[in-house]
């Protein structure tokens, strides 16, 4: 017994890094849930706030690599062979924390979406520090497939030294609802109901709600 759990411990001393990294299971952990429901109670009142207290056909200047919708997802798993999930939610805390930060950035102290934003923020913040806690941390140090490490160094450029053709104009809703709809296809454990299984990740799901309320 205690020479198996010794020689399990060395093996795992010297292979720590490649022997966790493929074992872990690249599913929801049922902890991130309590954060992200928090989450997705903020997200239904988007309309209200990120589109009735701004101007008709405001926009934000934002990454192109900051529009990050269903579409991207679908490309991506495509693109990547074997493409592990945790890498696309990894991405999806990165890209939304710049999101968030622009629209806060832009929005006046007396912002009438301010506090909805704030809070909104606090949310994210709650839930990715779940995110962070519930995986080992060789996970994070990961090496990323290649297509998403360019995503990812792009994100993280220095924004004067971005060049104009990778701006991208949207509106602080079409963020929202990106942030939103990404976020029930990349932990739709979280979401799904007992009784109908549904597919988060397909643009005609979304379309079919717009179409009901
Ligand atoms: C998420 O929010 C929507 C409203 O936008 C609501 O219909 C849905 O039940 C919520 N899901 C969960 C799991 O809380
Ligand atoms: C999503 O796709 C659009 C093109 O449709 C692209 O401009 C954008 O950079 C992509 N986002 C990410 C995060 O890769």
């Amino acid at each position: 017994m205690v020479q198996m759990s010794t020689s399990a411990c060395l093996l795992g001393g010297l292979l720590g890094l490649f022997l966790i990294v493929p074992v872990q299971v690249a599913q929801t952990p049922a902890n991130m849930c309590t954060p992200l429901k928090t989450l997705n109670d903020s997200l239904s009142h988007r309309r209200r706030y990120m589109k009735h207290n701004f101007p008709i056909k405001y926009t934000i200047r934002v990454h192109q690599n900051e529009v990050f919708k269903l579409s991207n997802i679908s490309r991506m798993r495509l693109q990547v062979e074997g493409l592990d999930e945790l890498v696309l939610q990894r991405l999806w805390f990165q890209v939304n924390q710049g999101v968030l930060k622009k629209i806060i950035r832009v929005m006046t102290e007396r912002h009438p979406s301010r506090p909805y934003m704030a809070e909104l923020e606090r949310r994210f913040k709650d839930a990715e520090g779940v995110f962070v806690l519930s995986h080992h941390t060789e996970v994070f140090q990961q090496e990323l497939p290649e297509t998403i490490q360019d995503t990812w160094d792009h994100l993280t450029e220095e924004p004067d030294r971005v060049p104009q053709s990778r701006w991208r104009f949207v509106s602080p809703k079409s963020l929202m609802d990106n942030f939103c709809h990404t976020m029930h296809c990349l932990f739709s454990e979280c979401f799904t109901t007992t009784e109908v299984q549904q597919n988060y990740c397909s643009v005609s799901y979304w379309r079919k709600g717009r179409k009901k309320s």
